[in-house]
């Protein structure tokens, strides 16, 4: 397999996609082992692209009726949205965590960053339902940058310069990123009932239209009553960011096998963050590379 190391991680070229080393054999077994269920729920999307606010979101739509999102012993104020939600490509790689997301109660929730051609052919012709998030890849870059230093090394030399460089040649966690978002981009458009795809700055300008797109496209809407209770206002408040990045679960332990600080997944949470990162010469040469990758599928972020 092709290999090149991101930010001291080592990454291997796998069916057209850049996978973390420590992936690999989930990403295998995944593709082997996991039998879909009609009624099963994929949350979909590249590293750093709005993941855990996600997978808040669903997982307290889904099960509202269990919890409702304003009790005081909702799930989510004491554990991390990760330990809500089991990540497949992390979890694969252990037989014995397989057969426990295997034994999950249905409707089971569950999260990926496989490109969509990646995924067993069973969910791919639409067994079950998939729910991705997307953002604008700059501020991906970003947030990954900040990530990814959180367990960098001490003393690594690796800069945001470097990283930008690897990203441009489609070298990141399960890029190329304009593949990873083309592939669902495109199953959305030829499976709207299956592919739901979203926006993380749509869903920043309105989380009120997201929580109620998603409760519908997950075929649990709310109804008139919950409209009337403000159910679905209570759900954007429980998983806001402000709400979430000061609970006690959100700011101590680590996730993955790479062993993540729960912390390093809230850092600013706005939209455009990169204008203090990238000089314009970047944001250009990037967005060009962008635009030009998804020409022709009428899916656009800004005009280079
Ligand atoms: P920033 O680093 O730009 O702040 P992921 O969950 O896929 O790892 O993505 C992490 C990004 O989503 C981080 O972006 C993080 O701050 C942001 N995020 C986490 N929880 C959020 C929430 N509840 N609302 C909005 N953004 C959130």
């Amino acid at each position: 397999m092709p290999s090149t190391t991101m930010i001291g991680f080592p990454l291997l070229r796998y069916q057209g996609s850049w996978l973390l080393k420590t992936w690999v054999t989930g990403v295998l077994s995944v593709q082997r082992r996991f039998a879909p269920r009609p009624d099963d729920v994929l949350l979909a999307s590249l590293p750093k692209c709005g993941t855990t606010w996600l997978k808040s979101l669903a997982f307290s739509t889904m099960a509202r009726a269990a919890y409702p999102p304003s009790a005081a012993d909702h799930p989510l104020l004491r554990l991390n949205p990760h330990q809500c939600v089991p990540f497949l490509d992390d979890l694969f790689s252990s037989g014995e965590a397989t057969k426990a997301v295997e034994a999950l109660p249905s409707p089971r929730l569950m999260n990926t960053h496989m490109h969509h051609s990646l995924l067993p052919p069973s969910v791919t012709a639409g067994k079950c339902k998939i729910v991705y998030v997307c953002r604008d890849p700059k501020d991906g870059l970003v947030s990954m940058w900040y990530f990814a230093k959180s367990i960098m090394p001490a003393g690594s030399t690796y800069t945001f310069s470097d990283m930008f460089e690897h990203a441009c040649h489609g070298e990141t966690p399960n890029g190329p990123i304009w593949d990873n978002i083309l592939s669902y981009w495109r199953a959305s458009r030829a499976h709207p009932d299956k592919v739901l795809f979203l926006r993380y700055e749509e869903m920043l300008l309105d989380p009120g239209h997201a929580v109620t797109n998603l409760a519908r496209f997950l075929g649990v809407p709310f109804t008139a009553a919950e409209e009337a209770e403000g159910t679905s206002a209570d759900i954007v408040e429980l998983c806001s960011f402000k709400a979430m990045k000061v609970l006690p679960a959100n700011n101590t332990g680590t996730f993955t096998m790479l062993g993540f600080p729960h912390r390093s997944l809230f850092r600013k949470g706005v939209a455009g963050d990169w204008v203090d990162h990238m000089t314009p010469e970047m944001a250009r040469r990037f967005d060009g590379i962008v635009h030009e990758k998804l020409r022709g599928s009428g899916l656009t972020f800004a005009a280079p």
